[in-house]
């Protein structure tokens, strides 16, 4: 099968697309002939060398997949050939098959297509995991979105709607914001044109927000946390702009703010049942139209590296996916 494979960190050109051979499913394992897999910024990280996750050389990137499966394990009663599923797989989804674990596997909704499926899970069980569990956003609160076009950002926007919150959405550029308002975002703020504390000091009429989401770092959490009200939250989801922000502690202090780190990956660990709960809900929101993933563009498997320098870049609106079987 064809798959496409990092050799050594670095350099996202480097990555090549080769011939393999087709991987065999363990007994708790099932074999998907992929038909999507979203790009998700740790993708690029990992190629890199740069994230918290090294996998041994070589490997195929890919996190989240949607497919058919072909092949299932000695103890994977629950799937069979055929069946349309969504699957985590952290790495390998950039191939046209892939193996999952089956605690890992899920099936497709029959009303949503591969494409969504694979851009789903990721990014929305995130935010919901970040506003509900850890940010506990309540409805009526303010919720302020950074890097809010990003693929963990819109799923944040539509998230924080159907949670009942106001959400203003901060991005870099007039086109990024008006995705946002698509999606639902109240109001916006372009933090490359305006000064993020003071737009959103105006917009709550000096209050400040109570949940900041932050998957971007670098200059933009200071200034946020600055307009955090009184007993505030900043969620801590990753720093996209590269750098990890130091805060000033007594920035908490004055208003008995709260810094809250965020790793839905092991959250699901830790605690099963919740997250399981969290996919119910997101299945049912799904239902009901109020959440859509945001598919902005397609690659073949031959230009999957293109994808992934694309989100590096920060050109990328909502999610993108590589489709290895189209
Ligand atoms: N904690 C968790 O459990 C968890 C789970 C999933 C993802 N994450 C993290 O969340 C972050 C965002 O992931 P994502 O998939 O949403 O990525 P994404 O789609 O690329 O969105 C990130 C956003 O960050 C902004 N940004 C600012 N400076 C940037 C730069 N120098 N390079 C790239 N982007 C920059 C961009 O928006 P503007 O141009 O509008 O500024 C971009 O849209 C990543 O750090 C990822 O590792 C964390």
């Amino acid at each position: 099968m064809k798959a496409l494979v990092c050799e050594a960190y670095g350099p996202i050109d480097t990555l090549v697309v080769k011939d393999i051979p087709s991987p065999v499913p363990g007994p708790k394992q099932v074999l998907i002939e992929v038909k999507a897999a979203a790009v998700n910024f740790p993708d690029a990280l990992m190629v890199q060398g740069l994230y918290q996750v090294k996998p041994p050389l070589p490997f195929t990137p890919g996190a989240e997949i949607a497919g058919i499966v072909t092949a299932v394990g000695a103890e994977a009663k629950h799937f069979k050939p055929g069946d349309r599923v969504i699957a985590l797989t952290s790495t390998g989804g950039f191939a046209e098959e892939c193996l999952a674990d089956v605690h890992r596997v899920m099936p497709l909704p029959k009303t949503m297509d591969f494409d969504s499926g694979a851009a789903l899970v990721l990014t929305y069980c995130t935010s919901l995991h970040a506003l509900k569990d850890c940010g506990h956003l309540q409805p009526g609160e303010t919720l302020v979105v950074l890097g809010a076009a990003g693929g963990v950002g819109i799923s944040a926007i539509e998230i924080g709607k159907a949670m009942g919150a106001r959400v203003i959405a901060a991005a870099s550029s007039e086109d990024k914001l008006d995705l946002c308002r698509k999606v639902g975002a109240d109001e916006t703020v372009n933090y490359s044109t305006e000064n993020l504390k003071d737009r959103i000091n105006e917009l709550t009429a000096g209050k400040g927000a109570d949940v900041v989401y932050d998957p971007v770092g670098g200059p933009y959490t200071e200034p946020a946390v600055r307009a955090l009200a009184w007993r505030g939250r900043l969620l801590i989801i990753g720093f996209a702009a590269g750098e990890i922000p130091k805060i000033p502690l007594n920035l908490a202090l004055l208003k008995e703010r709260s810094l809250v780190g965020v790793y839905w990956g092991d959250s699901t660990k830790h605690d099963p049942g919740g997250h399981l709960a969290n996919l119910h809900q997101l299945n049912d929101w799904f239902a009901a139209g109020k959440i859509r993933p945001v598919v902005s563009e397609r690659f073949s498997l031959a230009a999957a590296g293109d994808a992934i320098a694309k989100i590096a870049n920060r050109q990328v609106k909502g999610k993108i996916v590589v489709n290895p079987t189209a």
